[in-house]
């Protein structure tokens, strides 16, 4: 439904968004703005913000932001016409009426689920007839209780041509209308579509002889069926084609059900099957849910995170839920948000979530859920195979793949979060437990570095280590010299001393004038410029001594790594400097440009941690 734009303005400036925002959050007033804890991200310190005469509300600490229409979509899981409904009814306005087009459509909708509705209700009470004794008794020995077939709405199609036919027929319902539901199938015309009426074939039932799941929207309208067919047999659920009022790729079965649990504990859970929804449900797991038979789509990671941050994928144990899994990671790496993720439950070999609980019990399932990997970590797995990379080569093959996968996030904020996570995690793989005893001593490791240099402190000695580590890698790898020449050039030498600067400068110099040196050459050169001492004391710094890629035999590849880390470690530890000033700034002088310019520095941050990786 479409809006006009001068009635969502008038909404918008009567809609105040501390109060909708108070609702949820308590915010203290500071300065022009209020501030409070953030609802999208676990905090301890307020960094939530709101600007009621800007109309936003920004995270510092998640990024979160947007208008009062993003909030109360975000916190209440509402679709934009529904929140554009509920502010509306606050704010005591009335929301124009649709144009006649789309009045047309909705009543046409509502007919097609009004069939539907029809047609749940006498598949129900067919379950209950002696012709559904057989279909009942399946559910029994599957474990169903009444009350839950009740709930579920289960029901039985006796196998016949005719029989949901002849039973609508007798409601009344129009046999066309039943076509477009694709509860009955209408074979094409055999002669071509020349003699209308002629050739035409008799509509039948699509479902005969099965047990019906009826598919839901999420406010609990009838849209679409499946059915199982009873035991053995192919196919073994037949399902309702796309119809005006269908699409599989966007509806998820048992949302209806779901929605409640899942809002309050702010978990979903989501799984291959109508079954292993019901078996959940059953359990106690009232907020499952399951895609219909395809692979989950983008319409449903959507879907999914109108209600929860971080819903559970839960797909069975064999290797066909690991390809499902698989897939799924990627579908969902373009559309990660701030704030938005995906876990992974990983299930016992040859169970799924119905046989889990039934054999195994509850808790079980909750051990599965709980052990659920995030998806970074899931990426990870699968491209180092679970093993820590042990060489240059590996590191640096692993750095290629995975940052392959992070630069497929399209915002930049978590594009920039997962790069920066994974090329820790792999420098972290490349530091000595020397290193990590002797120079920082308990320092936490998902801080260590490769370079040696903890990013969280800002000593000069660690900046004068980096500089070392980026000329010293140069000069045992000529050849990076396109990629990193420039940016050696224009760095700050002066704490170096004269020495190590007229280093660089002759060996960049050399670099400029010939190219194809490989180190023996460029050797040769700074010996016999009167740099023999120099290099020579450069060499045997130990500032160097366990920074493997200075070294001649490492893999040109690991070199660049490793000068692009160094290199990016000084220039973040600048940019990590500019923020906190930029944060403190803003505490005491709380003005849109200082808010500004703390939101540029932080998108720097992330940019920065982006490239670095972009760049192998
Ligand atoms: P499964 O084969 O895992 O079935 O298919 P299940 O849900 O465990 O069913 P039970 O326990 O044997 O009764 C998972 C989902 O894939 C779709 C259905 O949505 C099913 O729930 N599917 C499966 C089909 O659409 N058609 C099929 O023939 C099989
Ligand atoms: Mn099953």
């Amino acid at each position: 439904m479409a809006f006009p734009a001068q009635f969502l303005d008038e909404l918008r400036a009567r809609s105040s968004l501390p109060e909708v925002i108070g609702r949820r959050v308590q915010l203290r007033k500071k300065g022009r703005e209020w501030e409070g804890l953030c609802p999208f991200h676990k905090e301890k310190t307020p960094s939530f913000t709101v600007n009621d005469e800007k109309g936003f509300y920004h995270c510092f600490g998640c990024g979160e932001h947007g208008s009062v229409f993003d909030f109360v979509m975000k916190t209440d899981g509402l679709s934009f016409p529904e929140t554009v409904e509920r502010l509306a009814t606050d704010a005591g306005m009335q929301v124009p009426q649709d144009t006649p087009e789309e009045r047309h459509r909705a009543e046409r909708r509502q007919s097609l689920q009004d069939v539907c509705e029809s047609a749940c209700v006498w598949y129900e009470r067919n379950l209950r007839m002696p012709e559904g004794k057989r279909a009942l008794e399946y559910l029994r020995e599957r474990g169903l209780s009444d009350d839950i077939i009740t709930r579920f709405r289960l029901g039985f199609a006796p196998n016949g041509r005719n029989m949901l036919k002849a039973a609508m027929a007798r409601e009344n319902v129009p046999e066309g209308l039943l076509v477009e539901t694709g509860m009955l199938i209408q074979p094409p015309n055999d002669r071509g579509g020349d003699d209308r009426g002629e050739g035409q074939r008799d509509s039948y039932d699509r479902f005969r002889g099965r047990v019906m799941f009826p598919i839901m929207d999420r406010r609990g309208q009838v849209i679409a069926f499946g059915g199982r067919i009873l035991g053995d047999g192919e196919p073994k659920y037949l399902n309702s084609p796309e119809t005006p009022i269908f699409h599989k790729g966007n509806v998820l079965y048992g949302l209806d059900h779901a929605l409640s649990m899942a809002h309050k504990s702010g978990q979903m859970i989501v799984t291959e099957g109508y079954m292993d929804v019901i078996a959940l449900y059953m359990a106690g797991f009232e907020n499952a849910v399951a895609p219909l038979g395809t692979a989950l789509t983008e319409g449903h990671l959507s879907a999914l995170w109108r209600v929860v941050k971080e819903p559970v994928l839960c797909f069975d144990g064999d290797n066909a839920g690991q390809r499902a899994a698989t897939r799924a990671a990627e579908r969902a790496l373009p559309q990660l948000k701030s704030g938005f993720g995906i876990r992974f439950a990983e299930l016992p070999q040859g169970d799924d979530p119905d046989t889990l609980v039934r054999t195994r019990g509850r808790q079980a399932m909750q051990g599965v859920l709980d052990a659920a990997l995030p998806l970074s970590e899931v990426l990870w797995r699968m491209e180092s195979g679970g093993t820590m990379p042990r060489t240059p080569e590996s590191r640096a093959a692993l750095q290629q793949s995975l940052g392959a996968h992070a630069n497929r996030i399209e915002d930049p904020t978590v594009r920039g979060h997962f790069l920066k996570a994974f090329k820790d995690r792999i420098w972290q793989s490349g530091a000595t437990k020397t290193r990590q005893k002797s120079r920082y001593g308990n320092a936490s490791p998902a801080y260590q570095t490769i370079t040696g240099v903890d990013h969280r402190t800002r000593q000069s000695d660690s900046t004068v280590r980096c500089l070392k580590i980026l000329l010293a890698t140069l000069i045992a790898h000529p050849s990076l010299y396109d990629q990193v020449g420039e940016r050696l050039g224009s760095l700050d030498f002066s704490n170096l001393g004269q020495k190590l600067d007229n280093l660089r400068q002759q060996a960049l110099k050399t670099l400029a004038a010939e190219s194809g040196l490989d180190y023996r050459g460029l050797a040769n050169h700074l010996n016999g410029t009167g740099f023999a001492d120099a290099l020579d004391a450069l060499e045997n710094d130990h500032d160097l001594g366990d920074v493997f890629f200075v070294r001649t035999d490492a893999e040109p590849a690991a070199a660049l790594c490793g000068w692009e880390e160094a290199y990016g470690l000084m220039q973040g530890k600048d940019l990590d400097f500019e923020i906190r000033e930029a944060e403190r700034l803003l505490a005491e002088d709380p003005t849109t440009e200082n808010f500004q310019r703390l939101q540029s520095l932080k998108r720097q941050e992330f940019e920065t941690s982006a490239g670095e990786l972009a760049d192998v």
